[in-house]
């Protein structure tokens, strides 16, 4: 069970009235800054709840114990020396480390549960480019995001310069990354980058009630929904149509569709299983 490893960089914990869980990075020192431990760390936790059928959603956060400032991330950890297996100067060992990141990213983006990011404080660099694996952003009005990388003099790599120009115009996508700036949480919704953006005194209980809600709803059609969104839609239109035929018929087993008509007949509330 996930809640039982021992991890260094994330705490587990479970929610059991909302069916869902929390993977929190316990790095506020650093604002929770990323290293390849705390990727793989969110990616071995995502895996064991994968198939732990009392996790129906997940929410991916920064600790609310923050010590400095609050943080989502932000971004890559730039003291890590943890990859001093290779070597600077050899190209080949370079596109490795890329290798080495973009795997624990596309591990997150295929979790097949929701995925919520929760934002409160920085959202920056990688820190940025891991909402953009999960499903739903909720950030507190405080937070700041952006792509500071071209400051560093480098480049946001971990599916940045791919991921958000998939919901975003690229002239804004280069905007924010050939400049650096800092942008507001409601800039990012008005944007269409995140999915809402609350009052900061109102974010614990709104990502409460949201991961609740879909900790709740009917994991199947969820899980459907998701790969046909996210799979569906890098393939000609009459292919991603077909992600909707198999689904639909996937799904049609499923108990919850029985449940959910059901209800809806006897004028009563749903109680999905998730199964
Ligand atoms: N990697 C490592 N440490 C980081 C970090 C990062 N990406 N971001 C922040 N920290 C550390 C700082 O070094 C500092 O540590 P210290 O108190 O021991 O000196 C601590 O977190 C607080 O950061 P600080 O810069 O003092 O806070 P601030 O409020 O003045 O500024 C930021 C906050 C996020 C704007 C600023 O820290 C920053 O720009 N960080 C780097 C962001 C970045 O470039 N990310 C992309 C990396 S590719």
């Amino acid at each position: 069970m996930s809640t039982e490893k021992n991890f260094e960089h994330v705490k587990i914990e479970k929610v059991e009235e909302g069916n869902y869980a929390i993977i929190s990075i316990i790095r506020p020192d650093k604002l929770n800054a990323l290293q390849n431990q705390t990727l793989r760390e969110i990616a071995e936790a995502l895996e064991t709840m994968e198939v732990d059928q009392s996790i129906r959603c997940v929410v991916l956060r920064g600790t609310k114990e923050f010590t400095k400032k609050p943080a989502f991330s932000a971004g890559a950890d730039l003291s890590d020396r943890s990859s001093a297996d290779l070597d600077p100067d050899n190209l080949r060992h370079q596109s490795h480390a890329m290798y080495r990141r973009h795997r624990y990213y596309n591990l997150i983006e295929a979790f097949p549960k929701p995925l919520i990011a929760a934002i409160d404080g920085y959202a920056l660099g990688g820190g940025f480019e891991l909402v953009l694996v999960c499903d739903i952003s909720i950030a507190s009005k405080r937070s700041i995001f952006g792509f500071p990388e071209i400051q560093r003099g480098i480049f946001p790599a971990n599916g940045g310069t791919q991921r958000l120009i998939r919901n975003l115009g690229k002239m804004r996508v280069k905007r924010m990354m050939f400049f650096g700036e800092h942008y507001t949480a409601e800039q990012m919704f008005n944007w269409n980058v995140i999915s809402f953006v609350v009052d900061d005194d109102k974010f614990e209980d709104f990502v409460h009630e949201r991961a609740s809600w879909l900790g709740n709803a009917p994991t199947n059609s969820l899980f459907l929904i998701k790969k046909s969104i996210d799979y569906g839609t890098q393939t000609p239109l009459n292919i991603g149509l077909q992600f909707e035929h198999m689904g639909y018929a996937i799904n049609s087993r499923s108990k919850d569709v029985a449940e959910g008509i059901s209800a809806f007949l006897q004028k009563r509330k749903p109680k999905f299983q998730g199964k």
